[in-house]
């Protein structure tokens, strides 16, 4: 029998959108390794405010970012970054990383260190016997696999989502932060021709991941 082909499923969308649950359900689901690229970004703002990095200083950016070297732990089916052979921590969530993460996140020296690393959990995902791989973020299915089997654009009105990470205990300016994250220069949030838009306003986490596993697995016709 010939062997299932290996999928690669790109997940964009603003904070709070519901891609992380969406996320882990796909994985579950299909076997696929889930790479939750906002963790990436929040880990490496964690680095730099420790670091004493500024956004605003492009040059302490550039020397913090010298000084790190990325890794990959996979636990279950996820791919969790490492940093100087590091896991980051609880910290990644907390209210300064929320307020600085979209600022370091426009600097495309920063992106750029992330670029190759996030397009090598392919082989992380194919190494690791997976059947795919699901990763989350802003600019999957626009710069980092435009060329992936199912690209998803999810977005949710923005009331609905501050509830979301206020139900999550987190203090999150999500529509801030999505103003941020859209209007940068370097690869802004954005829904690209192609990719299936899904509104999760008033949907559940498992209605929304029915909804896409219906679509890889071909039992629904794209709208
Ligand atoms: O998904 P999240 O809310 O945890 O992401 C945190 C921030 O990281 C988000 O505000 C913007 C940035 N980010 C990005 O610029 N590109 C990605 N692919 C993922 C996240």
């Amino acid at each position: 029998m010939p062997s299932k082909p290996f999928i690669i499923v790109a997940i964009d969308g603003g904070a709070a959108s519901g891609k992380s649950s969406t996320a882990r359900a796909l994985s579950e689901r299909f076997h696929l390794l889930h790479s939750d690229t906002g963790s990436y970004y929040r880990a490496l703002t964690a680095e730099m405010l420790r670091q004493g990095a500024s956004a605003g200083d492009l040059e302490s950016v550039k020397a913090a970012l010298a000084k790190i070297t990325l890794g990959t732990r996979v636990e279950g089916r996820s791919a969790r970054i490492e940093i100087c052979g590091r896991l980051p921590g609880e910290e990644i969530r907390s209210k300064e990383v929320n307020e600085a993460v979209s600022h370091f996140a426009a600097i495309p020296e920063l992106r750029n260190s992330l670029l190759s690393y996030q397009r090598g959990q392919a082989e992380t995902a194919r190494d690791g016997g997976f059947a795919g791989l699901v990763m989350e973020g802003r600019d999957i299915g626009s710069v980092i696999f435009p060329d992936a089997d199912f690209r998803f654009f999810l977005h949710a009105d923005p009331a609905e989502r501050e509830r979301r990470r206020l139900r999550q205990g987190q203090v999150d300016r999500v529509a801030e932060r999505d103003r941020l994250d859209s209007s940068r220069k370097t690869a802004p949030l954005s829904l690209t021709a192609g990719a299936i838009s899904v509104d999760t306003t008033t949907l559940t986490i498992a209605e929304v991941a029915d909804l896409m596993a219906a679509l890889i697995e071909g039992k629904t016709p794209v709208p």
